[in-house]
């Protein structure tokens, strides 16, 4: 299996939140992202970040960094890894499910009632099948692995 790492010091200049800012569409899904700048004063990481792990569709995987609080959505989507999320997180549409290890489900705070009703209404729904957005990343949850599940595939 081919494995992605994206170490903190890259990701000061592609943390998440700032893709769409810098108007980079056309480079989020490229191998390597392009700096936004040659030097980034601000170093989100500067205090330590959690690292998740994503299977993508083709089977690839991907450590990502991340701070305490992000949803892991956002995570996948602002490293470039190409997941659908149309609803931009309001649980609204069910294209941000994920596969959740299932030595993971246990660590994680179970689904809301909204959650619930989402996952009812999508395909090839599991025992460990998440909304990626309603998911924080924390401290308790460094090493989280999860796998992009159907339906989370960007059109096109
Ligand atoms: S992004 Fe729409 S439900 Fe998660």
């Amino acid at each position: 299996m081919e494995r992605v790492t994206i170490e903190p010091d890259e990701a000061v200049r592609y943390a998440p939140g700032t893709a769409e800012l810098r108007g980079a569409k056309d480079d989020i899904m490229t191998d390597t992202p392009q700096p936004i700048f040659e030097e980034d004063p601000f170093d989100p990481f500067d205090e330590g970040s959690i690292k998740i792990t994503v299977v993508d569709r083709d089977g690839v995987e991907h450590t990502l960094a991340a701070l305490d609080g992000w949803r892991v959505m956002e995570v996948i989507r602002d490293w470039g890894l190409p997941i659908k999320a149309e609803c931009g997180g309001a649980c609204a549409c069910g294209t941000c499910h994920v596969y959740v290890d299932p030595e993971w489900m246990d660590q994680l705070p179970p689904p809301t009632d909204e959650e619930m009703d989402q996952l009812d209404q999508i395909f090839e729904v599991q025992e460990n099948s998440r909304l990626a957005c309603q998911i924080l990343t924390a401290e308790n949850l460094e090493g989280l692995r999860l796998t992009l599940a159907p339906g989370s595939e960007l059109d096109g």
